[in-house]
């Protein structure tokens, strides 16, 4: 089911984006997931290498995960775009549009139990999906909100996206403290 859904975003023309793009991200990890992380979308190393976060956003995530104690294995991550931005430029609203479906079908086909949102465009686009009303990041983080429709129990919990510790390090103690809240038994 996953990997017909990657097979189709790796072979996928529904936005521009597949012309500069090296290699699709459809995402990476455990189709049985407890939790699932969402991003924005593929940065250049992700881009040459067909993985999500493995740049330097992605060590700043690997920090946050090992001191939340999870693993890389035992989640599913991947982002709502999933073909680079030229330049890392944000997603265009078309984009998000024609792209979403993947995820969302990730979203159906893993039934996680909390989806962590990394940073302004995977929040709003997750809060908007699930009937919650969108606000920036920095008045919704790590705050866990409810889901319960008749297919989704689960909670949406929103983070900062940690290449924002990058460029601001007072966000590192906030992010770890956030990402505590990804544990389903802490919840
Ligand atoms: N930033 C994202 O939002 N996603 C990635 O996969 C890498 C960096
Ligand atoms: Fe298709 Fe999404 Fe890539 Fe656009 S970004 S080409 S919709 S997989």
């Amino acid at each position: 089911m996953l990997s017909e859904i990657a097979d189709e975003i790796r072979a996928c023309r529904k936005c521009s984006l597949w012309k500069t793009r090296n290699s699709a991200v459809p995402g990476s990890g455990n189709m049985n997931a407890a939790v699932m992380l969402i991003g924005e979308a593929p940065g250049r190393n992700e881009d040459m290498q067909g993985k999500p976060f493995v740049g330097r956003a992605g060590e700043i995530l690997n920090s946050l995960l090992a001191s939340a104690g999870l693993s890389r294995e035992e989640i599913f991550i991947t982002n709502v775009v999933k073909c680079r931005p030229p330049q890392n430029r944000n997603p265009l609203p078309g984009e998000i549009k024609a792209c979403s479906p993947y995820l969302d079908r990730q979203i159906d086909a893993i039934r996680p139990k909390v989806i962590g949102t990394l940073g302004n465009f995977a929040t709003t686009y997750v809060m908007q999906k699930f009937g919650l009303e969108p606000r920036p990041i920095g008045q919704v983080h790590g705050q866990a909100f409810a889901v319960n429709t008749l297919v989704h129990h689960l909670v949406v919990v929103p983070l900062y996206h940690p290449a924002a510790a990058i460029y601001d390090p007072t966000k590192m103690p906030i992010l770890e403290k956030d990402f505590m809240l990804l544990k389903p038994k802490r919840l």
